[in-house]
């Protein structure tokens, strides 16, 4: 039984995304350093929490190790990523810290076979499909690939929905070779292929699954980095969620601010519309007051002209300097004649009416309109002229 070191608590650096593999990422270091592989190949790399354990234990321990991830990086059910970036993002961590011992085959499982000798690869990680009849084939077609210290590990092996059949293919083969599972973090199954598996790895094998020492320890470095991943993540997501939140308001800011300037604009035209409105209406306004100011002289001047107290021929003859005007006599009597105390005809005196009605005089209206409209019906006085005495 080998000493467990304190290796198994090396923080692993490259489990970015939340993944039940993260719980098995202190026993991948404890595999690398009781294996010591030549060869490592991984079945399903995708994000590479699983290959990049594998490789920054390698690098730490500085083994003389090859290592090569295999994935086809299409785009992969119930992931929100496109294949090309999730591959771009493996490639990026691979090239900055591994590719001095470690290479990405994008490629499929089958494509890859004929780069790798028969009894070649020290441990594999198969964690590609987890249909019973795919990850059967996966094995069967990797294990002459195994070399005589072969180790080959399952993910998921716990996993009984979902149409995953690591479970069935783990009871077929854990009856055949040395072997135990950890049931936490879907399940992870290490099966010794090998004839000469390291002796020590052997003795921990063959107790490992059932020492709650064992499940315990592995359980509890796991989940820790585990939960430690989950929450660096969360919080990755909840910076990016507030960030967009920021932008968000942001945007509903200037949106609001448009808005307003919009709203205020309009009620400045609207402002101006009605006051334009408004000077239209008073000009309308002053042009019917002015028709009907000409109306009303109109049918002032009828009155003059109908009355039977007005003589223009009489009114030109008596008024010489009327004529120079040019003004009709009823239009001279009604605008200037009647307030200058000329009068219409000898029957009417201007001046006797305008005395004897104050309230006429005060009014600057013409005597003989005033008689005609109002004066006649409220009887009020007036006379002819009185004939002035012979000088003789
Ligand atoms: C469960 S994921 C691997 C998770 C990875 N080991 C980790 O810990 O992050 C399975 C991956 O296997 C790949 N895969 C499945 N079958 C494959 C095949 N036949 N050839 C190539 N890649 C395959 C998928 O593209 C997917 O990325």
């Amino acid at each position: 039984m080998p000493e467990i070191s304190p290796f198994v608590f090396t923080e692993p650096l490259y489990c970015e995304k939340p993944s039940a593999w993260n719980e098995h990422t202190p026993f991948a270091f404890f595999l690398i350093e009781q294996l010591r592989p030549r060869l490592l190949v991984e079945l399903g790399t995708q994000f590479g929490n699983s290959y990049f354990t594998f490789c920054q234990a390698i690098d730490a321990l500085k083994l003389p190790a090859k290592a090569y991830g295999v994935d086809i990086w299409l785009s992969y059910s119930a992931i929100p990523f496109h294949g090309r970036q999730i591959y771009e993002h493996a490639s990026r961590i691979n090239n900055r810290h591994f590719s001095h011992f470690s290479n990405l085959l994008k490629m499929t499982f089958e494509e890859a076979l004929p780069y790798f000798r028969e009894g070649s690869i020290d441990l594999l990680h198969i964690d590609g499909m987890h249909d019973y009849a795919s990850v059967k084939h996966d094995f069967e077609s990797w294990l002459p690939k195994m070399s005589d210290q072969g180790v080959i590990i399952f993910h998921d092996s716990a996993v009984r929905d979902y149409g995953f059949g690591v479970w069935k293919l783990m009871e077929e083969l854990m009856p055949k070779y040395p072997s135990f599972s950890f049931p936490f973090g879907n399940g992870l199954t290490v099966v010794c292929t090998g004839s000469k598996v390291p002796e020590a790895f052997l003795s921990f094998v063959k107790q490992a699954g059932d020492d709650a020492f064992t499940q315990q320890l592995f359980k509890t470095i796991g989940t820790q980095w585990a939960l430690q991943h989950t929450l660096a993540h969360l919080q990755d997501e909840l910076r990016t969620q507030q960030n967009l939140n920021a932008k968000l308001s942001e945007t509903i800011n200037e949106r609001n601010a448009a808005l307003a300037d919009r709203e205020h604009r309009l009620r400045l035209a609207e402002g101006s519309a009605a006051s334009h409105l408004k000077q239209d209406v008073v000009h309308r306004f002053s042009l019917i007051k002015k028709w009907q100011r000409r109306q009303q002289k109109k049918k002032n001047l009828a009155v003059i002209e109908n009355s039977a107290l007005f003589d223009g021929a009489w009114y030109l003859k008596t008024y010489p300097d009327v004529q120079k005007t040019k003004l009709p006599a009823a239009k001279h009597y009604l605008q200037f004649g009647g307030m200058e105390g000329r009068n219409p005809s000898p029957a009417f005196d201007s001046a006797f009416y305008l005395e004897q009605n104050a309230d006429v005089k005060a009014s600057g209206m013409n005597p003989l309109l005033h008689f005609e409209r109002f004066g006649r019906s409220e009887k009020r006085k007036y006379r002819a002229l009185v004939p002035q005495a012979d000088p003789q």
